[in-house]
């Protein structure tokens, strides 16, 4: 499974980088204004830096919501860097603008998914990644893994080559039961990616290891 980090923070980003297990980062428009990242320029100029900082699939979201406003907007945002990934809403305009993306050879990240249904249609008109947010399904009392476990069953069933991005990781866990059911990517806050890391029994043992070792050589 690929690991995505999930914000536009930069200094986030490096220090997901810097763990060596960064395969890419997505963001969107909540997460960019977050920073302070306003006006055209400077998105672009972010979404750049992102592109310096790491090597891998970086997904930049749309802000238009018409077919047209898409491919322009799309098409801007793959012209700043190979490794731009053009995030496209569920939506009917969108799944054209994947369309056309896709018939284009613009990688797309399908965002905003809720249902098998819609991650169907994602595939149809050939996005290269597809965002079922767990979290968000979660938090509305329903399954968000369930879900990543059907859309995997038909995406193998149909052969489907669009990849499943978890997305709206709320924790460590949500990471370990998303690679379970399927996910191709995970992308995440970089604190859960750190909880993975983390268990009691790791920090006990380490202590007890330097423990001996200093006594055995003092
Ligand atoms: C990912 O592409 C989404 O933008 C993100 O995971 C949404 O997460 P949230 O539900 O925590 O805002």
């Amino acid at each position: 499974m690929k690991f995505f980090v999930d914000t536009a923070n930069l200094e986030q980003i490096k220090e997901a980088q810097a763990l060596g297990i960064l395969d890419g980062v997505t963001t969107n428009p909540s997460l960019m204004a977050k920073e302070g990242i306003v006006g055209d320029a400077n998105v672009k100029a972010h979404y750049r830096a992102i592109c310096e900082l790491v090597d891998g699939d970086i997904s930049a979201e749309v802000i238009a919501t018409d077919f047209e406003g898409m491919i322009k907007e799309g098409q801007e945002l793959a012209d700043l860097h190979e490794n731009i990934v053009v995030k496209v809403p569920m939506t009917i305009d969108g799944i054209k603008a994947i369309r056309w993306f896709s018939d284009n050879g613009i990688k797309t990240n399908c965002t905003l998914v809720f249902s098998a249904g819609q991650a169907i249609l994602a595939a149809k008109a050939g996005a290269t990644y597809l965002s079922p947010f767990i979290g968000r399904i979660d938090d509305m009392n329903w399954d968000g893994i369930e879900l990543i476990a059907q859309i995997a069953d038909i995406y193998s069933i149909q052969g489907y080559s669009t990849e499943i991005l978890a997305a709206s990781i709320r924790n460590p866990l949500h990471i370990v039961r998303a690679a379970e059911a399927g996910a191709d990517v995970c992308t995440c806050p970089l604190k859960s990616i750190l909880g993975l890391a983390k268990h009691p029994l790791t920090h006990i043992g380490l202590a007890q290891f330097l423990a001996d070792h200093k006594k055995a050589n003092s």
